[in-house]
């Protein structure tokens, strides 16, 4: 029991310093000994390739960790609308913004509307699938000194240029040139909903309608459209107000931005993930490493990154728009990560909520350890094996029980079969598969440590566990909270940052200042 004890308090407790220890050796690697005191190298990305692969194409974590570092291959599919305001009744014949949803683009229309009597609404549809590009992060907001465009400027410009934020004319142009080589129709980044930067209104698209319709409210000034079309940030004086009142359309916008919040987001795009690059890629980016170092992940920026990474990614980028679209095994990648997601995020929730109780008394730790015992139980019940429980007891190797689980846990993912097997994954489904394997793992090792701390504490039998003095039990409290808040540190899933309780549907705007200003 001792050893067990020192074991726990030892790899758990102090996993800061195993950090120390894994500096010297390399990064984190499946084959590894199935040590419950290694957890991931500081320098790991597999929790943000995880985060950035499941958020794909979703608003709320993109507006989250608005610096986007991935850019992904698609089609949007026949058949698909999409929407341009504008002043007058013309068909743009150079590259020009697009919405998927008519709410951002109508108020587009108004805004640039020369004289207030009506804008004109382009709907148009595609006839064939348009192959894109899409950015993640919140690529379509343009804010000086932030990275929401690092991305872009790689790709339209070769190098990251924060001066240039405003200059969205040269950028879209530039963008469409580069991608004519690879067949691209267009761009897609977050604005308030998704958009698509179209490079030619007339290849692939059919003019379903352009409308005359009325402006739900006064233009803000003749000169907007001038404004906005240059870059209304630097131009309208802070705390000017535009003059449309969010209510105008109903909260359109808002709501057409809430409805793409969460899985499974915008589905009118359909990515390739399996031709996916991202600037997290640590063999693909290694200068990045040393940038992002100590950093939270809102400060994480491609800002820094070096030439020769920037030549590596562009010709990453460019093999990826060349090869075949369709995936070799067809495996569904994006409903891999989301399995994950949707096995452990309620239930870790839960056991830290659960763990997160102040109350210090004898009957109110043991209650909060034994719930959140039996929670650790039920994810771990498919290897709870019957001659795993029996060597609890009997052996002199108490150790072994343990790791038997957590290997059990951790390959839990999918093992293909060698037609399909990693040795024929593109380097992006290579990618993907270590970040996914690495977060079961890491999310394993540490359910894992709780509840074998649990089962040696007798925590199955309240009886038995009846036993144990109130300090013990607050060590063990302590250890677990440590355990589990770190772990969803490392994780930080966005479904877990959420208004609770969330708004009822007939919430009411009437109290709220509703006029954009900037
Ligand atoms: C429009 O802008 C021009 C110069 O940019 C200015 O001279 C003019 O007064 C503006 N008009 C209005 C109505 O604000
Ligand atoms: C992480 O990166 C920093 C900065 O490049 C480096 O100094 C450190 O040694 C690295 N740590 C590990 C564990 O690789
Ligand atoms: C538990 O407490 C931490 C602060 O210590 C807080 O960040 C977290 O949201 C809480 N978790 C739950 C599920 O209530
Ligand atoms: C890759 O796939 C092909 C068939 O698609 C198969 O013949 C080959 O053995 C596979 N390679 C490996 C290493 O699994």
């Amino acid at each position: 029991m001792f050893l067990l004890l020192f074991f726990f308090s030892w790899s758990i407790t102090t996993a800061l310093a195993q950090f120390v220890v894994q500096a010297q050796k390399p990064e984190f690697r499946p084959d590894l000994t199935w040590d419950l005191g290694i957890g991931p190298g500081l320098n790991d990305t597999a929790n943000l390739v995880f985060n950035t692969v499941h958020s794909l194409l979703l608003g709320w974590p993109n507006r989250r960790y608005r610096n986007g570092h991935t850019v992904v291959p698609g089609v949007i599919p026949t058949g698909t609308f999409l929407y341009h305001g504008r002043g007058d009744p013309v068909v743009p014949t150079h590259p020009e913004w697009t919405a998927l949803d008519f709410e951002l683009s109508t108020l587009y229309c108004g805004l640039f509307t020369p004289d207030g009597e009506g804008c004109w609404h382009l709907t148009l549809v595609a006839e064939r699938p348009l192959n894109i590009l899409y950015f993640d992060g919140y690529s379509g907001l343009k804010l000086p000194g932030s990275g929401t465009l690092d991305s872009q400027d790689v790709l339209a410009w070769g190098e990251v240029m924060p001066d240039r934020y405003h200059d969205e004319p040269q950028r879209i142009v530039d963008l469409c040139k580069w991608g004519q080589n690879f067949g691209l129709d267009g761009f897609v980044r977050l604005h308030t909903s998704y958009e698509v930067m179209l490079c030619d209104f007339s290849s692939g698209l059919k003019v379903k309608s352009m409308l005359h319709i009325n402006i739900p409210y006064l233009p803000p000034s003749p000169n907007i459209s001038s404004h906005l079309s240059s870059a209304y940030q630097n131009t309208i004086a802070p705390g000017m107000k535009l003059g449309v009142p969010l209510d105008s359309f109903g909260m359109g916008e808002l709501l057409a931005s809430k409805r793409i919040d969460e899985y499974p987001g915008e589905t009118r795009i359909q990515l390739h993930l399996h031709r996916l690059v991202s600037f997290y890629d640590t063999e693909l980016v290694p200068s990045l490493i040393s940038t992002r170092f100590g950093k939270h992940r809102l400060q994480h920026r491609i800002l820094g990154i070096s030439h020769s990474d920037i030549q590596a990614v562009r010709h990453r980028v460019q093999i990826e728009l060349s090869t075949s679209t369709k995936s070799a095994h067809d495996i569904a990648w994006s409903s891999l990560f989301r399995a994950i997601v949707q096995q452990y995020a309620a239930r870790l929730e839960l056991i830290q909520h659960d763990l997160n109780s102040t109350d210090r008394s004898i009957g109110s730790l043991s209650t909060t350890l034994r719930a959140t015992f039996l929670q650790l139980r039920g994810l771990l019940q498919p290897y709870d094996l019957v001659s795993t429980r029996a060597a609890v007891d009997g052996t002199k190797d108490k150790l072994s029980w343990v790791t038997q689980v957590y290997e059990m846990c951790a390959t839990a993912y999918p093992t293909f079969s060698s037609a399909s097997g990693p040795a024929n994954f593109t380097t992006s489904e290579n990618l993907m598969l270590t970040a996914l394997k690495a977060t079961n793992r890491e999310i394993c090792r540490v359910i894992t440590s709780m509840w074998a701390d649990g089962i040696s504490h007798q925590m199955e039998n309240p009886l038995a566990s009846s036993h144990n003095t109130r300090m013990l039990f607050r060590s063990i409290h302590k250890r677990w909270k440590e355990d589990i808040d770190s772990l969803m540190l490392w994780l930080d899933w966005s479904v877990w940052l959420k208004c609770n309780p969330s708004c009822s549907l007939n919430v009411r705007f009437d109290n709220i200042d509703t006029s954009i200003s900037v």
